[in-house]
């Protein structure tokens, strides 16, 4: 196969010149090849060279006017920008590994030594920027049979592959999720022979990988895989405590574990924002913790929504997701995502709709698309049912907040103005007051204004015993 009409830019026009004049072989590799083969657009392209990727790569940097060369001396790498694209060298390795590390001990070697150490076959392909035999792809282990056959597999043995860096094994899930390709047999049962081994990866790497399954059109599919090779038991255990289904004297619960998945699946048709999709992975998450049996009521997992809240800021903490705004928004959507349920099922008031404007802000919509995918049930008409009230719910919300303008609520009178008033100092009364208002104006028993809240204050502070 000759792929020539693909690399045409300039890039590796140059790269080529620069090859034969200093007569070193070089070759696109990798994830690059792959996704030309695919059709998914990439900015990040990998050269492999025989001989020093630095001094290769500061030579061509030179050739196209390229200031600024990223060395990586330890790794052997250099990389920089060109144009919108992302060049990195790396001149051809050996790799030997250590039970202790995925940080290899490495050596020169050929394009076949390269190719070898690579994680799949569909990631090992290179194409030549040689002059001789521009655009010829080089494929040793039959990478481009897997891609069409959708397979993910490894060039050397599974079991060297996936124990020499333990990171593949979540590339492999990673992978076989984003492109929608089935691991092979051999493959997955070294995965699961060796989940323990990713004990060595650190979390931020392995998190990169589960981002992008989770940021994949169908998410339960990498949750699948990692649950079913114990890779998710690794790192994540609250989430596999989830599963399973508990019968006593003939009452069972759902599958939390499916159930979540079936709900992470709902919400990735609707939104590509990764903190939502977290928010429905986490929204059950105190399910284990909170479940109760009461031969009345059956199952009950009480509260669950609160635990969970308080759960999210350990998970992200162990995860190494980021603790700012981001936590606090999958915080407050884990807290209050049965809220908009409680009001499909039960009679929509007023004051209930003011109060979720006021706590959820800006956030309404999010925890609207959380709630309407976590409506799962088995029983279609029941489905139906809760959607369309749910429509209902949307319609009200809406009029609500175009009538009392509640979202982002401050009361309309201050603390400081409460002081003022009363000639108070500033103590924990100013803060009643202050809340019997915002909660007259919540229940809908005065109107969003200055002045009813003005009136309020005085009617409050006289029951409180302020004059
Ligand atoms: N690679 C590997 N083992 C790893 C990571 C990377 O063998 N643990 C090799 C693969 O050949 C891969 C290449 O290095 O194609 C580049 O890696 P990377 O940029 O991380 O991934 P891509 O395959 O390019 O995929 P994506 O851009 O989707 O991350």
């Amino acid at each position: 196969m000759n792929l020539q009409k693909h690399i045409e830019h300039q890039l590796f026009r140059v790269i080529s010149e620069v090859g034969k004049k200093h007569c070193k072989s070089s070759f696109v590799i990798g994830g690059f090849v792959r996704d030309i083969i695919l059709k998914r657009p990439s900015k990040d392209v990998d050269i492999v060279v025989l001989g020093d990727g630095l001094e290769f790569a500061q030579l061509v940097a030179k050739e196209l006017g390229v200031k600024k060369v990223s060395l990586f001396k330890t790794y052997g790498t250099a990389a920089f920008k060109y144009k919108d694209i992302e060049v990195e060298f790396v001149g051809a390795r050996k790799e030997s590994y250590t039970k202790q590390s995925r940080n290899p001990k490495v050596e020169q070697g050929t394009l076949a030594d390269d190719q070898n150490r690579r994680d799949f076959t569909i990631n090992a392909l290179a194409i030549s920027l040689n002059s001789s035999s521009y655009g010829e792809v080089l494929d040793p282990f039959n990478g481009l049979e897997d891609l069409k056959l959708k397979i993910i597999k490894t060039p050397l043995d599974p079991d060297i592959t996936y124990s020499d860096d333990p990171l593949r094994m979540m590339r492999a899930i990673r992978f076989a999720t984003q492109l929608g390709f089935k691991i092979e047999k051999n493959s997955l049962a070294a995965i699961k022979k060796n989940a323990e081994r990713l004990k060595i990866v650190s979390t931020e790497r392995i998190l990169v990988e589960l981002n992008k399954i989770i940021l994949s059109d169908t998410p339960s599919r990498g949750f699948k895989l990692l649950f079913d090779t114990k890779l998710l038991h690794q790192f994540f255990p609250e989430m596999v405590e989830l599963q399973g289904v508990e019968t006593i004297d003939g009452n069972s619960h759902k599958d939390n574990f499916y159930h979540t998945l079936e709900v992470l699946d709902n919400i990735s048709e609707h939104t590509d924002n990764l903190w939502l999709r977290w928010a429905a992975i986490m929204h059950d998450i105190a399910k284990p913790r909170t479940k109760r049996f009461n031969k009345k009521t059956g199952f009950t997992f009480h509260g669950h929504e609160e635990v969970g809240a308080r759960m999210v800021y350990g998970l992200f903490k162990k995860l190494k997701l980021p603790l700012d705004h981001k936590m606090k928004y999958v915080q407050k959507l884990v807290r209050l995502h049965l809220r908009p349920i409680a009001l499909v099922k039960g009679n929509v008031t007023d004051s209930a709709i003011r109060r979720l404007l006021c706590e959820a802000g800006d956030d309404i919509e999010d925890l609207m698309t959380l709630c309407n995918a976590d409506i799962t049930s088995k029983n279609e008409f029941k489905v139906q049912k809760y959607k369309s009230n749910f429509d209902k719910v949307r319609k009200k919300l809406k009029e609500v907040e175009e009538k009392d303008h509640v979202r982002n609520f401050q009361p309309p009178i201050t603390g400081q103005e409460i002081i003022k008033t009363f000639n108070l100092e500033p103590s924990k009364i100013v803060g009643e007051i202050k809340h019997h208002i915002k909660e007259a104006i919540l229940d809908g028993k005065i109107k969003n204004n200055y002045n009813d809240a003005y009136a309020y204050m005085f009617e409050v502070a006289k029951k409180l015993g302020v004059h």
